[in-house]
C-alpha cells in the first residue's frame, strides 16, 4: 500500500548498491539511475559488472554509474581499500547492503572456505561497508539510507543452506539493532525479507524440490525492487511475499527447538538429490 517515493529527493544522489551487477540489485540500480541518482555497483568483478554498468549508463545517460569490482566474500577484506578510495571524493547517502550467494548442499560436502566466504559476503562485508558509510553520513550531517537484503531463510530452520541462513539472520539481526541508534541521527534503515525472487541466486545450486515449488510463486527483481524504495523510510522490516510472511508468523507461535523437532522427519524429502556438489565460483 506503500506510494512510490523519490530516493534523490528523499536523500540524495549517490547510491552504493552492492550485488547491482544482476537480480534484485540490478532492478535496485536501474530504479535510482530513473530518478537521476548515481550509483557504485560493486560486485565480482566479471561480465556482468562489466553488462551492467554499460547497459544502464545507455538507459540513462545523464547519470553516473560506476563499477568497483570486487570479492566481497574475501575474508581479509581487501575490497575496503577500493570502495572506500573510489566513492571518497562524493557524499554517499543511500547504501544498499544486497550482495549475497548461497552455498547449498550437505553440510559436509562442501568446504569451508565457502561457507566462510559465504558469511563474509552475506554479514560481514555489508557490517563493514555499513560503519563505514554511516559514520561518514553521522560526521558530514547527511539524511541517509541504510538499507538490507536479507531473507526469509532465517525465520527457519535452513537444513541443506544452513550458513546462508545463519547469514542473514546475523544480517537482520544487525539491521533491526542498527535501525534504533539510527533514528537520533536522521538516518533510516530498512531490513527487507524477500520471498523467492527470480534471479542468478539458485544457478549453480542442486535443484531442491521446496525451492522448485516455491519458485512457482517467484517474485522478479523489479518487483522486489520496487517495494523495496517504497519502504525505505517508511518501514523498518517488511516481509515480502507469502513464504516470508508465513515463515515470520510460524516462528511466532512456535519457539526454534520445537520447529526444529518438527522438520527433522521431512529431512528426506529436503535433501538435495545426490549430484556432483555445485562449484560456486564466487567462493573464489
Ligand atoms: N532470489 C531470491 O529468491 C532471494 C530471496 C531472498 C533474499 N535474496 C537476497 O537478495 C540478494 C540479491 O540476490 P539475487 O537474488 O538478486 O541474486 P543474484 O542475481 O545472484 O545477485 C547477487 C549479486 O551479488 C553479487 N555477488 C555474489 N557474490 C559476490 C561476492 N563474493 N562479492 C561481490 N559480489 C558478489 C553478484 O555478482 P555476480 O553476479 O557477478 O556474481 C550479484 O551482483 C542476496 O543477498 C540474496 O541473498 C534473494
Amino acid at each position: 500500500m506503500l506510494k512510490p517515493q523519490n530516493l534523490r529527493e528523499k536523500y540524495g544522489n549517490w547510491a552504493v548498491v552492492t550485488g547491482g551487477s544482476s537480480g534484485i540489485g540490478l532492478a535496485l540500480v536501474r530504479l535510482l539511475a530513473s530518478q537521476g541518482v548515481n550509483v557504485f555497483i560493486v560486485a565480482l568483478d566479471d561480465a556482468l559488472l562489466d553488462e551492467a554498468q554499460r547497459g544502464v549508463s545507455k538507459q540513462f545517460p545523464t547519470v553516473q554509474i560506476r563499477p568497483i569490482g570486487v570479492n566481497l566474500g574475501d575474508k581479509s577484506e581487501n575490497y575496503m581499500k577500493q570502495i572506500t578510495e573510489q566513492t571518497d571524493e562524493v557524499d554517499v547517502s543511500i547504501l544498499v547492503n544486497n550482495a549475497g550467494f548461497l552455498v547449498m548442499g550437505f553440510f559436509n560436502e562442501e568446504s569451508i572456505d565457502k561457507y566462510i566466504s559465504s558469511l563474509h559476503c552475506n554479514a560481514m562485508a555489508a557490517i563493514r561497508l555499513t560503519h563505514h558509510f554511516y559514520s561518514l553520513m553521522i560526521t558530514k550531517k547527511i539524511k541517509g539510507c541504510v538499507m538490507f537484503t536479507s531473507s526469509a531463510a532465517w525465520f527457519l530452520p535452513a537444513p541443506f543452506a544452513s550458513s546462508y541462513g545463519a547469514s542473514k539472520a546475523l544480517l537482520s539481526h544487525f539491521g533491526n539493532s542498527l535501525a534504533i541508534e539510527a533514528q537520533q541521527h536522521g538516518i533510516d534503515v530498512t531490513i527487507f525479507h524477500p520471498s523467492y525472487t527470480h534471479s542468478n541466486l539458485y544457478r549453480e545450486t542442486p535443484k531442491l524440490d521446496v525451492v522448485t515449488f516455491l519458485s512457482k510463486f517467484g517474485w522478479t527483481p523489479e518487483q522486489v525492487a520496487k517495494r523495496m524504495f517504497a519502504c525505505a523510510g517508511r518501514v523498518i522490516v517488511h516481509d515480502m511475499g507469502f513464504y516470508a510472511i508465513a515463515t515470520n508468523l510460524l516462528g511466532r507461535f512456535w519457539d526454534s527447538a520445537f520447529l526444529t523437532t518438527c522438520i527433522i522427519p521431512f529431512r528426506d524429502s529436503m535433501a538435495p538429490k545426490k549430484t556432483n556438489s555445485s562449484q560456486n565460483k564466487k567462493t573464489q
